[in-house]
């Protein structure tokens, strides 16, 4: 008889962008005729720059050619790419990654969902509240968790995000293995100070715990103090690994292209005490799973470093980034509290009300998409996420409609 994995029982609901889609789905058969803007899941809207494309139809052209085409790449990606990685997104920060620690792959969604699979069934994992949920949903398949009581899972350590410590949480008082951490953050859009990560390697390095350092928003960082890599922080190459995505910053979530990084010296232990390099069990895992980006899509990421592309890139960013500063003036301007929007494309608004019941309000009345809050945790409970990624007339239509709706 064929058993299932009984931990994805234990899965509260379907997944949140999933139940969002659903209810808009719903909304559009019984409202065919209604205009509906999209301001929920973070997907971008803006086509690629145009030295991505310039340099993806040129990988195409090549794959047609006798002598250019290629046939499997490397698993952990093109030299090309990983080396432009490793220079301009840490190096140039005096972050000390090298190529070899750089695994390109097809999504930080992936990525961050997949490299729990490397760790021990019974560490102890901390997850902050409001969270992505990918990171709490795949340690639940995995077993990591007890059943959902009151929307929290038994055995994960909350790390609770509230107005009161700007929705940075502080290393816990406790013992924890594996440590989750995104900033700028998705979905609050808060950011987290140089000293507030010391905290977290320092506490990391004492605890010999590991740090999952997800920064697939740091392109949206306009701040100088504000560090964009974990590896900014000293001692951090040897508590952390960092999650990164062409997704948002230059468009890629139809391309897919994304990387994670895993320095040599970042070790997690055997039952017996003995340490082992994380670097040669990802390596082994993402050789047998995966089998690597396609080469044009490598070629259009490539770009994003080269010529034309970083100008074309930040043009695009200051777009989504205009989009969030009217997005948060105007919810301000109505009476409401907001919460990122100046380093991330997301803002975070507390509605004063059940958040599943303001969303469906907002559908229902100014057919607006936007995130509830309670869907990223209990403390996202009376909160309602907004994304950027929108053109400036949608949002501003968007912005007049919600005006409209809530008043
Ligand atoms: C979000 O809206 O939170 C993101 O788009 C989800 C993702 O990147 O997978």
């Amino acid at each position: 008889m064929i058993k299932i994995n009984e931990n994805y029982l234990k899965l509260t609901s379907s997944y949140l962008f999933a139940e969002i889609a659903r209810r808009v789905e719903a909304f559009r058969q019984q409202n065919p005729q209604k205009e509906i803007i999209r301001l929920g899941i973070g997907d971008v809207t803006k086509p690629l720059p145009r030295a991505c494309v310039d340099a993806f139809r040129k990988g195409v052209d090549e794959m047609g050619e006798e002598g250019a085409f290629r046939g499997y790449g490397p698993e952990q990606g093109y030299g090309f790419l990983r080396e432009q990685i490793a220079r301009c997104d840490f190096q140039a920060r005096k972050a000390d990654i090298s190529a070899d620690e750089v695994f390109v792959s097809d999504g930080a969604k992936c990525d961050t969902g997949n490299i729990q699979e490397l760790f021990a069934g019974d560490i102890v994992v901390a997850v902050p509240d409001p969270v992505y949920p990918v990171y709490v949903d795949t340690n639940v398949m995995a077993g990591r968790t007890e059943k959902s009581v009151d929307g929290r899972y038994g055995g994960l350590v909350y790390l609770e995000g509230t107005p009161a410590n700007g929705f940075v949480p502080a290393p816990p008082n406790q013992r924890v293995d594996l440590i989750y951490l995104c900033y700028p953050n998705n979905p609050t859009g808060a950011t987290a100070t140089r000293e507030q990560l010391k905290a977290w390697v320092d506490y990391a390095r004492a605890e010999k715990a590991l740090i999952l350092f997800d920064a697939a928003y740091e392109s949206f960082i306009s701040d100088p103090s504000i560090p964009h890599s974990i590896y900014e922080i000293e001692g951090a190459r040897d508590v952390a690994i960092e999650f990164r995505s062409f997704s948002k910053t230059a468009g890629f979530t139809g391309a897919r292209c994304a990387f994670t990084v895993v320095p040599k010296s970042c070790v997690a232990y055997a039952g017996d005490g003995t340490a082992h390099a994380i670097h040669g069990l990802w390596n082994r895992r993402h050789t047998t799973k995966f089998n690597g980006v396609s080469y044009p899509v490598q070629r259009a990421a490539e770009a994003v470093y080269l010529g034309d592309g970083p100008s074309q890139v930040r043009e695009i960013i200051n777009c989504y980034m205009a989009n969030a500063k009217l997005i948060k003036d105007k919810m301000s301007s109505l009476g409401y509290s907001c919460t990122g929007g100046v380093n991330a494309p997301y803002i975070w608004i507390e509605c004063k009300s059940d958040s599943w019941k303001f969303f469906d309000m907002l559908l229902n009345d100014a057919g607006v998409v936007c995130t509830p809050g309670a869907g990223f945790g209990r403390c996202g409970e009376g909160f309602i996420r907004i994304s950027a990624f929108n053109s400036r007339e949608n949002v501003e239509k968007a912005l007049s409609k919600i005006e409209e709706a809530v008043k």
